[in-house]
């Protein structure tokens, strides 16, 4: 188990490729990301540039890609030189993000879900804050902290299972297990509460805060039908989290 992507980080750019990953993450994620031409876009634990490079690529004019782990980091610059997208990728703790410019927008996939303690979510969140425009907009996907992942049902035909050892309370580890055909590994995530992550936006800074339910694309359904998919969206493992300065 481990909140260190470096031995994972091929393992974890693998697992993006699950179909609920492009049909559910990607899909709502990319809507709530939206038009992004021509802004400054900071994603912040980018991890290997998934979405750094998407969001790039759909026309921002200037993207810098933040994320803790050498490893994810290494993967990602790897690809900025095959690719030449012109993505700035710097290794840095969003606890203590550095000043890399004022921002349109901030996106962050899978990282308030690191924070352990209420100091830890808001140290992130006022990074991410201080990082944007007056006006800008924070969006995230995160593991959901209105999930009680104690009693969560099994995802496992997704190809992946969330696990919970000991007493479901604050900093809760939850352990996610994704299966690839080479086999499983594991990441661990801490349980905040939704009151929690409300109080942390609004002390950043952050004047609105809007939360989204997992949406499905219509390729989902080409895929497969929609019973299956209904785990997922009723009782989703993620949220999405839009955030407005
Ligand atoms: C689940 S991965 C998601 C990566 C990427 N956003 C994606 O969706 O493909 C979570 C990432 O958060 C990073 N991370 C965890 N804690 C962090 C922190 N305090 N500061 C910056 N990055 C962090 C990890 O290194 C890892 O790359």
């Amino acid at each position: 188990m481990t909140t260190n992507y470096d031995p994972i980080a091929e393992q974890y750019q693998r697992s993006k490729q699950q179909p609920w990953r492009t049909f559910v993450e990607c899909f709502t994620l990319m809507n709530l990301v939206g038009d992004t031409r021509g802004m400054a876009v900071l994603d912040v634990a980018c991890g290997e540039g998934f979405y750094t490079r998407m969001i790039r690529q759909r026309g921002a004019a200037r993207v810098t890609g933040v994320d803790l782990s050498h490893g994810m980091i290494d993967l990602a610059r790897a690809q900025e030189a095959r690719y030449q997208l012109g993505i700035e990728y710097i290794v840095a703790d969003a606890r203590e993000l550095p000043n890399t410019g004022q921002f349109d927008l901030a996106v962050a996939a899978y990282l308030l879900n690191y924070a352990r303690t209420s100091n830890e979510l808001q140290a992130m969140c006022h990074g991410i804050a201080r990082s944007l425009k007056s006006g800008g907009r924070f969006v995230t996907v995160n593991c959901n902290p209105a999930m009680i992942f104690s009693v969560a049902p099994s995802y496992r035909k997704y190809g992946f299972e969330t696990n919970v050892e000991g007493p479901w309370q604050e900093g809760a580890p939850i352990k996610w297990t994704f299966h690839l055909s080479d086999g499983p590994f594991d990441i661990e995530n801490y349980h905040l509460d939704v009151a929690l992550h409300e109080e942390a936006f609004r002390k950043a800074g952050f004047r609105e805060v809007r939360w989204h339910a997992p949406q499905l694309s219509s390729e989902a359904l080409m895929e497969k039908d929609q019973d299956f998919w209904s785990t997922l969206l009723e009782y989703p493992p993620m949220t999405f989290i839009e955030c407005f300065k």
